[in-house]
């Protein structure tokens, strides 16, 4: 009766029992993959949100690519972040979920392929199967601060690759594209005719001083067909705001060409409430205050981070250039699903197991910076209690 588009096993994987285990049990714990700004303790201002009862917000026009003042506030953003992108070229999604799909319905038949970096974001299976499109991954180079892996790249490569996927900076490792990778990405991808979608929803965060500078957007390539990615849920901490953007960059004609077809996409679905393309321009400008203090919070912790682990000789942290997450290194005394078990049941801390995305080999630990920095520093500092108790144990 059902498609198989979803997948065919439902079930919960044995950290998510234990941790719902956990919750039911009222004891306390310590949440290292805390993604959600709403639950981090920054302060919000109470008014923030007036701008969605702004009584514009009564009258329905609907528009395939948002209300223009919608669009030309996100091209301010843009500006701000030192990107020129035309108010025409930005389409407004309800979320970046919802403009990949858009995104694969306009450039992909079912059974063609994406490429996807790996390790990276675990959700891109189910975007990618939902749409009916092949992901098939090419490898970030954890020897090369995860800087993307030509020749797995060129492997993953099919006639029917229709587009490629970066993630800048990418979460978990925090590493941003560079111009390098990016002028080669453009060597691969313009004769074959394949787009790139760059998701740069964290492209506000810096962890390392200077890492943005060096970056590459990719928005003003003039060669490429590219669709960068953006929204409110990371630039200013409110993803129940829910809109999201496309910044579509390269040649013209094929720029006019892709916009012809995704307004007929967008039209189909017209997903974006008024309320919030009405409070778009009000919610950049004053969600600053939050970005900011989500921008101090994952730098003080990624700092904490290096200084705490520093103590603790057999546990290393990645480089991590931008983003909101850390990788940790750690012995593999035991398979990573069991350690990220007994961290929980144990030493009453939750953190994400690099397998969940997709890591080279065992045992590395992701954790979210996003945590209040005292308890944070209690989160990794169990962590590595955990590490020292089994290294003198072992
Ligand atoms: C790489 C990446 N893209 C997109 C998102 C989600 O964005 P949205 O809430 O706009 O769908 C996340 C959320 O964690 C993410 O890590």
């Amino acid at each position: 009766m059902f498609s198989s588009r979803i997948p065919a096993n439902l079930s919960a994987n044995r950290l998510s029992d234990a941790l719902a285990e956990r919750r039911a049990s009222g004891r306390p714990l310590i949440d290292l993959t805390l993604s959600n700004p709403t639950r981090a303790g920054l302060h919000y201002p109470p008014d923030l949100l007036a701008a969605l009862a702004d009584a514009r917000g009564l009258r329905y026009e609907p528009s395939p690519f948002g209300a223009p003042d919608a669009r030309e506030a996100v091209a301010r953003d843009y500006l701000r972040q030192g990107v020129t992108v035309s108010p025409a070229r930005i389409v407004l999604t309800s979320s970046t979920s919802d403009a990949y799909s858009l995104l694969f319905k306009l450039l992909a038949d079912a059974g063609d392929d994406v490429l996807v970096p790996r390790p990276s974001y675990p959700l891109f299976d189910h975007l990618t199967q939902l749409d009916l499109v092949v992901s098939r991954p090419y490898d970030l180079d954890l020897h090369a601060g995860w800087a993307i892996d030509f020749s797995s790249f060129e492997r993953a490569l099919t006639p029917r690759t229709r587009a490629v996927l970066v993630v800048s900076p990418n979460n978990p490792t925090g590493s941003f594209l560079s111009p390098a990778e990016i002028d080669r990405l453009a060597e691969l991808c313009v004769p074959r005719g394949i787009a790139l979608i760059a998701d740069e929803v964290f492209a506000d965060y810096e962890l390392e001083p200077g890492a943005a500078a060096r970056r590459a957007r990719v928005a003003g390539r003039d060669d490429l067909l590219t669709f960068s990615l953006g929204g409110l849920s990371k630039s200013v901490g409110l993803p129940q705001a829910k809109l999201g953007w496309i910044a579509v960059g390269g040649p013209g004609a094929l720029v006019g060409a892709a916009l012809a077809r995704l307004e007929l996409v967008c039209d189909a679905y017209l997903a974006v409430s008024t309320p919030v393309q009405v409070a778009a321009a009000d919610l950049l400008e004053r969600g600053a205050a939050v970005r900011s203090q989500i921008a101090a919070r994952v730098a003080a912790n990624y700092r904490q981070l290096m200084a705490l682990s520093a103590r603790v000789p057999s546990c290393g942290v990645m480089r991590s250039d931008g983003g909101w997450y850390a990788v940790m290194q750690v012995p593999s005394f035991e398979p990573e699903e069991d350690l990220a078990v007994r961290l929980l049941t144990a030493d009453g801390v939750l953190a994400h197991p690099g397998y969940f995305f997709d890591f080279p080999r065992e045992s590395f630990l992701v954790v979210s910076l996003l945590p209040l920095e005292a308890s944070f520093n209690d989160g990794i500092a169990r962590v590595l209690r955990h590490f020292a108790r089994s290294a003198t144990s072992a």
